[in-house]
């Protein structure tokens, strides 16, 4: 029998992670997850299991552990590797820079030396949006200049500037960085999602946490803006899609040197946009308080995603509809899980 391409996946547990996972394991590929859990549940397995009809294999542990890297990636035949694990909240990074660092740099420098040992020189590579830090125009092209605003996009740019040194010293490696825009929604089926700890900082958990009741009113960081309603506007992109711009660049790394793809759809959407939406498509109120801007905000950011059809055939098939419903699907579902 044909083997079928094994996949190891860092922070495959969680949010994003999670439905990579889906997507590789039902077009036939092998995931292999590697997550040490620091934000993510082991329960999100179970779901896995459920949706795609058969059980993933999970090893608990941290990339920043070489050895537990290796033997992962000889035992399981890795050929590529989709790397997310890290941390990403912007506020935390600010207050423990360190922990970022640690975590997302010295991580991902260990990977690649463990990958380097085992003759496995193909990843794809978690980068964000963050990497253009305040844009000069838009939308945002890959040639975009390069600059960020906190130690979490700073963290993202030193990984991006590693992976070119990388691939220049050895030509061997293939390398795709994949600069996400902003990631929501959930699984069609309402069973993954993202699950933030806490009071969340993004703004479609926290739309969804006030439509379920548990907060009261969602305050919208400013309608100053120079935007056609005032507030924010991004280019939100469902978790799906994104999923599959993993898949689609993971099976195009044979013919990559290094090279940095937006995964956005290139429309932008205001918060009241997204509000809206979200109260339109699932019959629901979303209470506002009007509130001073967020330090650090940009005014708009959206891609220009061209690059992403040219190299990769993909573009986003899911809409803002899609996404508010099932935000609000895997909300519901979440509500029942407990603990
Ligand atoms: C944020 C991070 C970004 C990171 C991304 C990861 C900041 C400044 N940026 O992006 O670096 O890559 O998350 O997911 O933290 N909003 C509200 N009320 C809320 C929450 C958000 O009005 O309660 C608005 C924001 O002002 C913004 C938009 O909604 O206009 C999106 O915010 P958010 O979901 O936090 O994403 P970003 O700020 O784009």
């Amino acid at each position: 029998m044909k083997q079928s391409p094994t996949v190891l996946l860092t922070g495959g547990a969680g949010f994003i992670g999670s439905h990579i996972a889906a997507e590789l394991a039902l077009a036939g590929h092998e995931p292999v997850i590697l997550d040490n859990l620091c934000n993510s549940k082991i329960g999100v397995l179970d779901r896995l299991s459920s949706i795609i009809g058969r059980s993933l294999r999970f090893i608990q542990g941290d990339i920043r552990d070489v050895e537990l890297v290796k033997h992962t990636l000889a035992t399981h035949h890795v050929q590529s590797v989709i790397h997310l694990a890290g941390l990403k909240a912007v506020g935390d990074s600010v207050k423990e820079p360190l922990a970022y660092y640690d975590n997302n740099v010295v991580g991902t420098l260990r990977l690649l030396e463990a990958m380097h040992a085992c003759n496995v020189r193909s990843i794809v590579f978690s980068s964000s949006a963050t990497v253009y830090g305040n844009p000069d125009r838009l939308p945002l092209r890959e040639s975009h200049p390069l600059s960020t605003t906190n130690p979490y996009g700073q963290t993202k740019l030193v990984i991006e500037e590693m992976l070119r040194d990388l691939h220049r010293s050895d030509s061997r490696w293939h390398i795709c960085m994949l600069r996400y825009f902003n990631p929501i929604g959930a699984h069609a089926s309402g069973m993954i999602g993202e699950d933030p700890n806490g009071v969340p900082t993004n703004l479609m958990p926290f739309v969804q946490r006030v439509a379920a009741g548990e907060l009261k009113e969602l305050p919208v960081w400013g309608n100053d803006y120079d935007t056609p309603d005032g507030t924010g506007v991004r280019d939100y992109i469902h978790v799906v899609d994104l999923a599959t711009g993993h898949m689609r660049a993971m099976e195009k790394l044979e013919s990559m040197g290094c090279e940095a793809i937006n995964l956005g759809t290139g429309l932008g959407s205001s918060v009241l946009d997204v509000v809206r939406t979200f109260e339109r498509v699932n019959g629901v109120r979303i209470p506002l308080a009007i509130k001073a801007r967020r330090p650090g905000d940009v005014p708009a950011c959206y891609a220009d995603p061209s690059i992403a059809f040219e190299r990769l055939g993909w573009k986003t098939q899911r809409t803002l509809d899609d996404m508010c419903r099932d935000a609000w699907t895997w909300q519901q579902f979440s509500a029942t899980l407990g603990g």
